[in-house]
């Protein structure tokens, strides 16, 4: 067992997705010795190897294959004969994550930061043992952050193949276009990967327990991605579920319940995806041996400044309570950096955004209005739709709206939720207003360039005051 001063660290963080990697960084630049720890062979975490990237990269060229069939006519373009080359299409989905995960090694250089290739433990406050394929190696830290993510959660009577029974890893993956899909979940992987096999020809259904897409998102929002992606062929089972599932050599059938009447039937699909939520990933981590807290969902405890039940031990990200997104992560890892150099970090959980990237896309930030009312809050809503500006009517989608909740009394926005082109893109302006405390009337005052679809956030704003001008 090697144990070097080499090996003495201000900071050890164990993951390196975004969670991980951001924090080192922010710990690196504020003078802290770090080190990171990474288990798997390539850095960036589920984000950058199997989650965020690898999907966008796929919807991207999905949604070109769907283009060139159905709405490139519409412009004046004609296009005779449309083949789907799916290897390439993965071939450049594995270019993109090798291009971004080898840019972390990069930023661990340049920052200074050494690398530890294999599984942390650890093992006493101020101890990790990194087990790998040199060996295995002690490191002693003043501080150590957790970011060992989280893993896809199963049923307990289909098992996960990764070929025909597959999470969203697998279906990242498929070497051929299967005919048809089940997709468990109606969530934002289920939506997201159901989107990307419809698109290139699978014959899709998703199963929802719920009797609603997306949980907690603006049910308005959710109606038209639903119209929307009926349009487009696929299937929904709304307050259904699974109950049992037989694994043939050929095809997966499924018993589902309908949540309100008991009623069975069954489903037999080519390719099952499992999409019903994630859980937090701590195994191997050796939380019991220093009495590290967890939750009733397995997360690790934290207090506001993301310590666990040991002070310098720091949890963030996936592993911990909040939403399982790659920017929650990044800012609470900075923030841990913050705390432990300067004794002050900050994230401010109500501008966190968050986004399904589907046709059309949504992208919500803050309180629905649904939200604002349960919590006792008298508001004002400004909606406005695409249909009505210049820019989505040259682009060809004029689909969804821009939804503003703003306080009844200040005008202080609350939230923001779209719909339509380009939501991603366009939620930023309300994230940022909502950050300096703005006002829906600080939104309408300002400029807005035409003809762009930012625009309609600027009317949704607007309407609040019933003020809108080009409706
Ligand atoms: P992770 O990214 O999960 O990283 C944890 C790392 O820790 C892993 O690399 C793991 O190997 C390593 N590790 C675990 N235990 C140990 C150990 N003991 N020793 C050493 N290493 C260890 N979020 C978004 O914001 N936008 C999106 O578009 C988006 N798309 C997604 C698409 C899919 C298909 C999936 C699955 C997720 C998506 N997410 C998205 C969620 C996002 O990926 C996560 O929220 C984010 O990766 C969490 O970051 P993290 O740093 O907490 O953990
Ligand atoms: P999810 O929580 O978004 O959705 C899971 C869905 O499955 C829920 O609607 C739930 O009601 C349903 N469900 C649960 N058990 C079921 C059952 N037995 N039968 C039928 N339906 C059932 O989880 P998902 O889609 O797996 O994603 C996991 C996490 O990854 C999300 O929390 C999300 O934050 C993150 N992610 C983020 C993305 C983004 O930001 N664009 C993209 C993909 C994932």
């Amino acid at each position: 067992m090697a144990e070097t001063s080499e090996n003495q660290f201000d900071l050890v963080v164990i993951g390196s997705g975004p969670g991980g990697y951001v924090g080192a960084i922010r710990a690196a630049q504020l003078g802290l010795k770090t080190a990171i720890i990474e288990k798997d062979p390539t850095l960036g975490g589920t984000c950058l190897n199997v989650g965020c990237i690898p999907s966008k990269a796929l919807l991207e060229s999905s949604e070109h294959f769907q283009a060139a069939h159905h709405d490139l006519k519409n412009h004046g373009v004609k296009v005779s004969k449309i083949e789907l080359d799916l290897e390439t299409m993965m071939a450049r989905k594995s270019k993109v994550v090798k291009e971004l995960t080898g840019g972390v090694s990069f930023l661990m250089r340049k920052n200074k930061i050494t690398v530890f290739n294999g599984t942390g433990t650890i093992k006493t406050a101020n101890t990790v043992v990194v087990i790998g394929a040199k060996g295995e190696e002690t490191l002693t830290t003043k501080n150590i952050m957790i970011a060992t993510g989280s893993v896809p959660v199963s049923l307990p009577f289909l098992k996960i193949d990764e070929k025909k029974v597959v999470t969203s890893t697998g279906a990242l993956s498929l070497e051929s276009v299967p005919k048809t899909m089940t997709v468990i979940g109606g969530g934002v992987i289920g939506l997201e990967m159901g989107s990307v096999w419809s698109r290139l020809g699978t014959k899709v259904t998703v199963v929802e327990f719920a009797d609603h897409l997306c949980g907690v998102l603006d049910k308005e929002c959710v109606e038209v991605l639903k119209k929307n992606l009926v349009k487009d062929g696929v299937d929904f089972l709304l307050s259904t579920k699974v109950t049992d599932a037989k694994v043939g050599a050929k095809a997966i059938q499924l018993t589902v319940q309908s949540v309100k009447d008991e009623k069975q039937s069954s489903l037999e699909a080519e390719v099952v995806l499992v999409a019903i939520g994630r859980k937090a990933f701590t195994d191997g981590l050796g939380c019991e041996a220093v009495g590290i807290a967890k939750d009733k969902q397995g997360r690790i405890e934290v207090n506001n400044h993301l310590q666990s039940s040991v002070p310098n031990i720091y949890a963030i990200g996936d592993v911990i309570r909040g939403p399982m997104l790659a920017h929650k992560a990044e800012e609470e890892g900075v923030a841990v950096a913050e705390f432990i150099s300067t004794g002050h970090g900050h994230v401010n959980y109500n501008t966190v955004p968050s986004v399904v990237y589907t046709h059309p896309e949504i992208a919500s930030v803050g309180l629905t209005e649904e939200q604002a009312k349960e919590q006792g809050l008298s508001v004002n809503v400004g909606k406005f739709p695409f249909l009505a500006n210049a820019r989505a009517k040259a682009l060809g989608f004029t689909e969804g709206f821009v939804k503003i909740v703003a306080d009844k009394t200040t005008d202080r926005i609350l939230g923001g939720h779209i719909v339509g082109p380009r939501a991603s893109e366009l939620l930023g302006e309300i994230v940022v207003t909502m950050e300096f405390s703005g006002s829906s009337e600080d939104l309408g005052r300002s400029f807005h360039s035409h003809p762009t679809l930012s625009e309609v956030v600027r009317e949704a704003a607007l309407a609040v005051e019933k003020r809108q001008r080009q409706m």
